[in-house]
This record gives C-alpha cells, sequence and structure tokens, in this order.
C-alpha cells in the first residue's frame, strides 16, 4: 500500500446533482476512486455517462453537490476563490474542441498560463516559444488557431496545458475530433510528456485503443464506477 502523500486524486462518494425546473438530475452516483501520483488513467463510458462531469469536479471547475474530495493532498475547497487557484497551480486541462483563445496567437495563448501566475510577459513568452519548439510547432507560433489544423491545435492546448508543470494533466476526450493518426500522435505526445514531467494523466475516451495504452481503466455508467 502507498501511502497518502502520494496519493494525487482522492474522491469519496462524489455525487453531482443539476436541477434543472423542479426536477433534480443525479449525474454522478457516488464515485469513489483513488489515483496515485504519476499513474495514468483512462475513463472510458458511454456519452453521457458522466465523465465530463467528473473530469470538471476532478480539474477543480466546478464542485460535487454531495461527497469529498482531495487533490495533491488538499481538501479544502469551498469557495470558487480556492478551486481557481489551485486549478491554477496544480491542474493543466485538454479538451475535445481545443478551446484556445481565437483571438490571441499560438505563443499568446501557450503563454497565457504563465502570465497568471504571475510570470512576466518576456520569461513567459521564451518559455511558451522553447515549448513550442520541442513540440514541433516553431513556424506557427505567431498564428491565429484559426490558421491551423485540428491536429496542430491540440498539440498547442497541450503545450499551453504543461507549460505550467501541473501536477495533474486532465483531458476530456482529446482526440474525438481528430482522425485515427493525428489522434496517435497527439497521445504519442502526451506519454511522451509524461514521461518528461512525471504528471498524473486522467484521461476521458471512447477509444479503446488509447484507453489501453494507460495503466489504468475506469469504467462509467450512469454516474457509477462500473
Ligand atoms: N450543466 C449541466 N446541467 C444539466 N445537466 C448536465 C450538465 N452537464 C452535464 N449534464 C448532464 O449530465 C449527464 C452526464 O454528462 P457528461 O458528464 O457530459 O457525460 P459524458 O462526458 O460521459 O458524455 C448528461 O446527461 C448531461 O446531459
Ligand atoms: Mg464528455
Amino acid at each position: 500500500m502507498s501511502d497518502k502523500s502520494s496519493i494525487a486524486v482522492l474522491t469519496d462518494n462524489i455525487y453531482k446533482t443539476y436541477r434543472i425546473d423542479k426536477d433534480d438530475i443525479t449525474v454522478l452516483n457516488g464515485i469513489s476512486l483513488t489515483i496515485q501520483e504519476g499513474e495514468t488513467v483512462a475513463i472510458v463510458g458511454p456519452s453521457g455517462a458522466g465523465k465530463s462531469t467528473l473530469l470538471h469536479i476532478i480539474g477543480l471547475m466546478t464542485t460535487p453537490s454531495a461527497g469529498h474530495l482531495r487533490i495533491n493532498g488538499i481538501n479544502k475547497f469551498s469557495n470558487n476563490k480556492i478551486l481557481s487557484k489551485y486549478r491554477n497551480s496544480i491542474i493543466g486541462f485538454v479538451f475535445q474542441s481545443y478551446n484556445l483563445l481565437p483571438e490571441f496567437t499560438v505563443v499568446e495563448n501557450v503563454m497565457m498560463p504563465l502570465l497568471i501566475a504571475g510570470v512576466n510577459r518576456e520569461s513567459a513568452e521564451i518559455r511558451a516559444k522553447e515549448m513550442l519548439e520541442k513540440v514541433g510547432l516553431a513556424s506557427r507560433i505567431k498564428h491565429l488557431p484559426s490558421e491551423l489544423s485540428g491536429g496542430e491545435q491540440q498539440r498547442v492546448a497541450l503545450t499551453r496545458a504543461v507549460i505550467n508543470k501541473p501536477k495533474i494533466l486532465i483531458a476530456d476526450e482529446p482526440t474525438g475530433n481528430l482522425d485515427r493518426n493525428t489522434g496517435n500522435n497527439i497521445m504519442d505526445l502526451v506519454f511522451k510528456m509524461h514521461s518528461t514531467y512525471g504528471f498524473t494523466l486522467i484521461m476521458a475516451t471512447h477509444n479503446d485503443e488509447i484507453a489501453g495504452r494507460c495503466g489504468s481503466v475506469i469504467k462509467l455508467l450512469d454516474g457509477k464506477i462500473i
């Protein structure tokens, strides 16, 4: 058994309920899981199973309706200010639809987490450019996201997600909008970054081949682990 300090994520009986009109819809139905630091975990299950909701809770983007959460040894996430503070310093997030800021260039998108963390503009730009060179996007730094292919946009999004050396990288169907070959290239980069930086990887996917590359697989159905 590992000691408590090596646990990256612990959820204890997490519920998430949305109230729509007068109906309560329970989307997560008592989720308990433990993920060790440095692990790679796939979360699979049909559309609507609650994968994104669970990732948003673990990624400190929303709070559970009930249950207990411990991320990186911290268990007090009582308000949005605390949530965003820890989110910025611990979590990197990659989405299916890239979610780059369309008005900003590639390098500006990648600089953003550093600027939010208080790094000065000059250093942030140097670090962002270095990272973009490493992922083969040196020739794209001045481009807008709309001028890039889907695979290139996801590489930018991934670079932005890891630029601040997060403890946990969360990816929500990161290859869902990409063809098989491009998706596999993105996953190669994710796993390469995982071995370089050692973050914990938690990824929702529909793709069994990709799930099989992770150290463990969690299956969700109707808001429960099966
Ligand atoms: N903000 C919300 N308000 C109401 N219902 C939501 C909200 N977000 C998600 N849901 C519902 O929660 C269920 C699970 O959604 P989601 O976590 O996105 O599943 P998955 O990612 O596995 O497809 C779905 O039925 C969805 O409609
Ligand atoms: Mg989803």
